[in-house]
């Protein structure tokens, strides 16, 4: 058939189905895997946008054969799957299920998985193309990456593409990251690997381009002559969970404001890309990241939080310090805040505020734009005592959408003035729902298309920026001063309310 010119083969509204490929999990039993991978590659075959053939190969240490990792897929995809059960997708996707029992310093288990593969690519026509998810802690990273590498699994050809998947933590600090992607870079090439983070497969963080870069009505004040300062709020009210060895120790600054928050923030305050192609984007986020600066003293400019006793959806819950498995005296931060600045004309003299914390009022993430005062009110004191400032939210969950904040007239006899919102609603707006960020970004890899990635230079300088707030604390700890308490079911510690009204401000009650 011949191609038809007109058509741009990256044409994103011609439906985005991915090629002949499959797909290795590895650490199929962790939450990752269950709750999010699996449920996605399900969703994504239910809405056709896996090929006919697809392949997921399970690999774990458990004594499990085929139809018991078929099973364990099943339960994940009954239980979290956004869309609905369908008996002919179950039938079709589970045929390409396999499963490989191992250990990752086993040399006989890697051999078996290339056999394995080398069959579903015979009876399955995957073609030789095939991503290796590593859903496991990042210290055996290495292990798993040598292995691939030493059992002729990770060469891309012309004819066949090998990619690896990683997960956050990318590393712990600056080294260690730099460390990892050495690993990773010393058996992949740059263009082969692909970093999840979550957020930028959202469809709100991804509308963050599309409403500046699409319209003319927001750039031209978006900039330190009309904006007074920027807002960005990641707040759950979930406490750990079951998770206390992977997040003592870690805290929140490094679970998600060197990953999920200053992403956000490049794509908020980054300049317009040339174009959506993955270089041209990465560029600009990396420009941005690099001109953000702390301040000096970060005693005051940033401040951390430990959940202690309250509640939470009507229900009491525990302190941080009472959860199951975490030290009786340990320091690590659950809620995290930090004042950033950015040394560019753009936003000189405009503060970003990040803050992210656990079991605080209500599960809410936002980046609210707060504007300058009008320069000039020709209005009585008393008749603008109500208006605040304009502000620009944008809303990323739950509750998806944009609220322009502004002054109106309140109706009646006298000039009163209040605020009042305008509000995007997606659901009023859209019949689609939103897919979920993870069938986004498994396709993007499935399709070898890496805008919504971040690249090594964006983690590194991620951790560039953060590292100090973190040695700042670690040797406040050493002084004994710890993280400050903070009720569940609160807005966090009052160092960090303490931390705004400092500059003349307050945060936002979402
Ligand atoms: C993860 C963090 O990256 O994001 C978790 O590790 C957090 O601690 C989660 O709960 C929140 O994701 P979402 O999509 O529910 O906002």
């Amino acid at each position: 058939m011949l191609e038809n010119p007109l058509r741009d083969p990256r044409d994103r509204r011609l439906p985005r189905i991915a090629g002949p490929c499959g797909m290795v999990l590895f650490g199929v039993t962790g939450d990752l895997s269950r709750k999010k991978v699996m449920p996605a590659i399900y969703d994504l075959a239910n809405r056709g946008l896996l090929p006919p053939g697809f392949s997921l190969v399970g690999f774990a240490r458990r004594d499990w054969a085929d139809q018991d990792f078929a099973q364990v897929v099943h339960d994940s995809v009954k239980q979290y799957a956004r869309t609905e059960f369908r008996e002919e997708v179950w039938e079709q996707l589970s045929e390409g299920f396999r499963f490989v029992p191992g250990d990752f310093d086993s040399d006989d288990s890697f051999d078996h998985l290339r056999r394995v593969i080398e069959e579903l690519d015979e009876i399955r026509g995957t073609g030789g193309n095939h991503a290796f998810y590593l859903a496991i802690p990042p210290a055996a990273f290495g292990k798993v990456v040598s292995q691939l590498q030493r059992h002729a699994l990770t060469e891309s050809s012309p004819d066949r593409w090998r990619r690896v998947v990683v997960e956050k933590p990318f590393g712990h600090d600056l080294r260690s990251a730099q460390e990892l992607n050495g690993i990773l870079h010393s058996v992949f090439p740059d263009g082969s690997i692909f970093r999840i983070d979550h957020y930028l497969g959202k469809e709100t963080v991804q509308n963050i381009m599309a409403m500046r870069f699409a319209n003319a009505m927001f750039e031209p004040v978006w900039n330190a002559n009309y904006v007074d300062h920027v807002q960005i709020t990641m707040a759950e009210d979930v406490g750990i969970g079951g998770r206390a060895g992977y997040y003592d120790g870690i805290g929140a600054a490094r679970d998600v404001i060197q990953n999920h928050l200053l992403q956000l923030m490049a794509l908020v305050a980054m300049e317009e890309p040339v174009s959506f192609d993955a270089s041209a984007l990465r560029v600009e986020k990396q420009k941005l990241l690099s001109s953000i600066r702390l301040p000096e003293d970060l005693a005051v400019t940033t401040a951390r939080g430990q959940y202690a006793a309250g509640w939470a959806g009507g229900e009491k819950v525990v302190g941080f310090l009472d959860e199951d498995g975490i030290a009786r005296d340990s320091t690590t931060e659950t809620y995290a805040a930090v004042t950033l600045h950015v040394d560019n004309r753009r936003w000189a003299g405009v503060p970003f505020y990040l803050r992210t914390g656990k079991r605080l009022g209500r599960r809410v993430t936002e980046v609210a734009v707060v504007f300058k005062r009008a320069p000039h009110l020709p209005f009585t004191q008393s008749a603008t005592a109500e208006l605040t400032q304009n502000a620009l939210v944008i809303r990323i969950q739950p509750d998806e959408g944009l609220t322009m904040r502004f002054g109106s007239k309140v109706p009646g006899t006298q000039m009163e003035i209040r605020d009042v919102n305008m509000d995007f609603a997606y659901g009023g707006s859209f019949t689609e729902s939103s897919p979920e960020a993870y069938e986004r970004l498994i396709l993007d890899v499935l399709l070898g298309d890496p805008p919504l990635f971040p690249r090594h230079e964006e983690v590194e300088l991620s951790w560039q920026i953060l590292d100090p707030v973190l040695d700042f604390w670690a040797a406040q700890d050493t002084k004994g001063v710890g993280p400050e308490a903070y009720a569940s079911g609160y807005w966090g510690p009052s160092s960090a309310d303490a931390m705004l009204e400092r500059d003349g401000r307050v945060w936002r009650r979402p």
